[in-house]
């Protein structure tokens, strides 16, 4: 019989492939562990780092629009929930809810967002789904008076490959048949407001990165010198996309599980891509699954979006 795979095994499986191939690549997904989901909410509040404080802006500039968009007796799916800040926002304009319904693999900090929601809005009905939202899963019934809406905030499909982007909004459109998706997107802009975004002064986003081998020491005992790698993020003009790489400042080993890994100076391990989009090609990308544009809402400075895409029928 086959045992389930632990996360952690999970994880060396993964950490062995990322560094067999050539280039060596691995999911984000790993950064976000108890450590990197704090480093991350540091990155949030960053000086340098625009994303957060644009999204929030526009959500309290513009939710009664939004809701309107949605429409009543919605039940609102937020893919990726996590703290359920964002949501508030919208959730304040929206018109007799049916439901909300965030997703997120992290079952524990889940819950306990949903507690915390659950005491501001009493008559709301929550259900949390504990689940890998890229992954097929199961939703509540869709509202018998009302349509199904997602929400997807925080610009997360810029972190998705192309094609990841293209099969999570093929499912999108088909669980929100009758619907709409709300989705924030990052703009392509000045790549030096880029770069200063991801190489931020106080060196949270290095932490944020390192924390990627830190957990593989901790969690899995990989043995690699100290001060071994450093951060490196750069905009790829071409690909329209910052990259994050672990870089090898010298030759060295990595050793895991009894493998060993040989690192040639400058050789990196890929650890994140971040897509920006302009706000018409990716409303040609949904349309590829069947979406069709809605309203768009963006800032002064055109840095990031809110895009209204109404899903197929
Ligand atoms: C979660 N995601 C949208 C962030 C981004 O900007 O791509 C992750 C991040 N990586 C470095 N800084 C923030």
């Amino acid at each position: 019989m086959n045992m389930p795979i632990s996360a952690r095994q999970q994880f060396a499986a993964d950490l062995h492939a990322a560094l067999s191939r050539r280039p060596r690549s691995i999911s984000p997904k790993y950064f976000y562990d108890e450590i990197g989901s704090h480093l991350f909410e540091q990155i949030c509040e960053l000086p340098e780092y625009y994303p957060t404080r644009t999204e929030l802006a526009l959500l309290q500039r513009h939710a009664r629009e939004m809701a309107d968009c949605i429409g009543p007796r919605a039940q609102l799916v937020e893919y990726g929930a996590g703290a359920l800040r964002k949501v508030r926002l919208l959730l304040d304009k929206l018109e007799r809810p049916h439901s909300f319904v965030p997703v997120d693999i992290s079952g524990t900090h889940l819950l306990a967002a949903c507690a915390e929601l659950a005491q501001d809005h009493p008559a709301l009905a929550i259900t949390p789904v504990v689940a890998d939202f890229t992954q097929p899963h199961d939703l509540p019934a869709r509202p018998a008076d009302g349509r199904r809406v997602g929400f997807f905030p925080g610009s997360s499909i810029g972190n998705f490959t192309p094609a990841e982007a293209q099969d999570f909004l093929a499912m999108a459109a088909q669980e929100l048949r009758g619907g709409g998706l709300l989705i924030g997107i990052d703009l392509v802009k000045d790549p030096a407001v880029l770069h200063a975004a991801y190489n931020d002064a106080a060196g949270v986003t290095a932490a944020f990165n390192l924390n990627l081998l830190e957990r593989a020491r901790r969690e899995l005992g990989a043995e690699f010198e100290p001060d071994g790698f450093s951060h490196s993020a750069f905009y790829n003009a071409p690909q329209q996309r910052i990259e994050m790489h672990l870089l090898s400042r010298r030759r060295q080993h990595l050793t895991l599980g009894g493998s060993v890994y040989e690192f040639a100076a400058g050789e990196t391990l890929h650890t994140e891509h971040s897509h920006k989009y302009s706000i018409a090609g990716f409303q040609a990308l949904a349309a590829k699954a069947g979406f069709s544009a809605g309203p768009a809402w963006t800032d002064e400075r055109e840095w990031f979006a809110l895009l209204w895409l109404r899903s197929p029928t």
